[in-house]
């Protein structure tokens, strides 16, 4: 038996209609390549780009807002004038903590780049420059004027190029935008910087005005009141842990002449090319007297400010920037300032000038010690006790805070707080008392702190004509965007 093997037909059978394949087409063809080619390019632009776009729809975080129209200028200025090219717009975890932006360490989300202002977003991928997220309200406005006019100005060594060309108009609209940067925590940064400028400016006037001038009546003056209050007590009466030698000073001298020149001046009179932008403007250290007793000009007191800055003022906090070693060293140079420390040929420890502050300084001082740790005269504290420092740091909602209420109940009062004919003994949580019963519009602690200063302490124009306008057009920093821009 046998099987009937059946014919093989020599071309397969195709269905009707259906041209037979023709087995040696399936080459590699240029147009297979080029249709496979395009078939892999749309799902990946379908994966990365379609579908995000159109499904990944995050809400405004809690910290965004919409730009204003001003705001919105400036970021063409920022777009125009190649500032993506050094600067980024984002923080990463990385970056938070290590970034001179660390007191506001945020990390950025997603939330926070909505609407017209963010798109398309200012990522970034260059930090040349710092991280710009996150940079409203750490300068006041009139430090961005100087540094935007000369980066060289207010940073000796920048490498950030002049934009002296720009208008005043768009430099304006450029620090507006800067300020929006980190949203709403940074529109309660600025608010803080507009209130404490607006103290600093007032607290100046009584001193210029003679009236409780510094140690002309033997208290110290409003304006150094202010200052001290700025400053943990711990450190108002501290000496220098580090002895006065010549490769001390010699270190404090570079610190100076890399850092500081630009607006404290290369003979340390006050006068750097960034001054004239500055109000307040920046202090000279080359009084001897003032270096020997002023009220705010002890080692320690001095430490504190450059470390963490004078809020409202120019003055910028130098903790991520200078090592605790180096800022102890040009704190001792500063003392040899008006002995000649930065004229001669190098600066030697006779020069040194020691503080010993003043009687009427220890006096006012001890309203705000407790008993048992009363300064004595001609006292420097090496270190501090363990429990000094107790003004809150963080204050509640609808609190005054501390620094406020001292100095603008010194500038109302244009008397000492405590310890004189007229007034009976005032310490910190009398003078707190007082203030947080006000309702005139002392500056309460909380998210609607419109108010800063009691009209009657406020200027008029007699005020010194370095003052920019702009600072006190901000009336209300913190009021909705006159239009929205989402
Ligand atoms: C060539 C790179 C470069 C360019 C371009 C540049 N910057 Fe800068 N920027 C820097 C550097 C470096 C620093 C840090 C030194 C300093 O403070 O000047 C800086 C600092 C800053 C700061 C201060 C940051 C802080 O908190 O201290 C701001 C704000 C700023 N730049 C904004 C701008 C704007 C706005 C533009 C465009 C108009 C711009 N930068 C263009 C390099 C650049
Ligand atoms: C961008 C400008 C600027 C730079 C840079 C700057 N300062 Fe200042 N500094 C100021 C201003 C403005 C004040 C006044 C603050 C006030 O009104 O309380 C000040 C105040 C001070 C004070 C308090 C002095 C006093 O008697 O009130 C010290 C100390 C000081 N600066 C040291 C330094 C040192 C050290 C450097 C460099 C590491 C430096 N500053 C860099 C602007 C600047």
């Amino acid at each position: 038996m046998s099987r009937t093997i059946p014919d093989i037909p020599s071309e397969p059978v195709h269905p009707k209609n259906w041209r037979p394949h023709p087995a040696k087409k399936m080459l590699m063809t240029p147009l297979m390549a080029t249709v496979g080619a395009m078939m892999a390019f749309l799902t990946v632009v379908f994966m990365v780009v379609i579908l995000p776009t159109t499904t990944f729809e995050p809400a405004p975080s809690d910290n965004w807002r919409p730009l204003n129209d001003l705001e919105m200028e400036g970021r063409n200025v920022f777009l125009a004038n190649g500032c993506i090219y050094c600067h980024s717009g984002f923080t990463r975890p990385q970056d938070a903590y290590a970034s001179q932006y660390y007191v506001y360490g945020r990390v950025s989300e997603p939330g926070d780049y909505e609407g017209d202002g963010e798109t398309p977003n200012l990522f970034g991928t260059i930090r040349t420059g710092p991280d710009l997220s996150q940079s409203g309200g750490f300068h006041p406005d009139d430090w961005h004027y100087a540094h935007y006019t000369n980066a060289r100005y207010t940073t000796p060594f920048s490498i950030m190029p002049s934009f002296s060309f720009l208008t005043p108009d768009e430099i304006t609209a450029l620090i507006a935008f800067t300020q929006s940067r980190g949203g709403k925590l940074a529109d309660l940064r600025d608010a803080h910087q507009a209130t404490m400028k607006m103290i600093e400016i007032a607290s100046g006037d009584v001193a210029a005005s003679g009236e409780n001038g510094d140690r002309s009546d033997g208290y110290p003056a409003a304006s150094a009141v202010k200052n001290m209050m700025l400053i943990e007590r711990g450190y108002w009466f501290a000496d220098n842990p580090l002895p006065v030698t010549q490769q001390n000073l010699v270190r404090g001298r570079e610190v100076f002449q890399e850092r500081c020149v630009g607006c404290h001046g290369s003979q340390g009179d006050g006068n750097g090319p960034a001054g004239f932008y500055m109000n307040p403007s920046p202090p000279g250290f080359d009084v001897a007297d003032d270096q020997q007793h002023g009220s705010d000009t002890s080692p320690g007191a001095y430490y504190w400010r450059i470390l963490r800055g004078v809020p409202g003022s120019a003055m910028e906090n130098f903790g991520t920037r200078l090592s605790v070693d180096d800022i102890w060293k040009v704190v001792l140079f500063l003392k040899t300032i008006p002995n000649g420390g930065l004229t001669a040929e190098v600066p030697t420890p006779d020069m040194y000038i020691r503080w010993e502050g003043y009687p009427g300084l220890y006096d006012w001082a001890n309203c705000f010690f407790p008993e048992s740790m009363q300064p004595q005269i001609g006292d420097l504290w090496a270190s501090a006790p363990a429990n000094i420092g107790d003004v809150p740091g963080i204050v509640g909602e609808g609190e005054m805070n501390p620094v406020y209420a001292v100095t603008l109940w010194e500038i109302n009062n244009n008397a000492r707080p405590c310890g004189t004919a007229g007034f009976e003994q005032t310490t910190l949580p009398d003078i707190l008392q007082e203030a947080n019963g006000r309702s005139d519009g002392f500056a309460l602690q909380g998210t609607d702190q419109t108010p800063f200063i009691p009209a009657s302490m406020q200027h008029s124009d007699t005020l010194p004509p370095s003052l920019l306008p702009q600072v006190w057009d901000q009336t209300n920093p913190l009021a909705a965007p006159d239009s929205g821009n989402r």
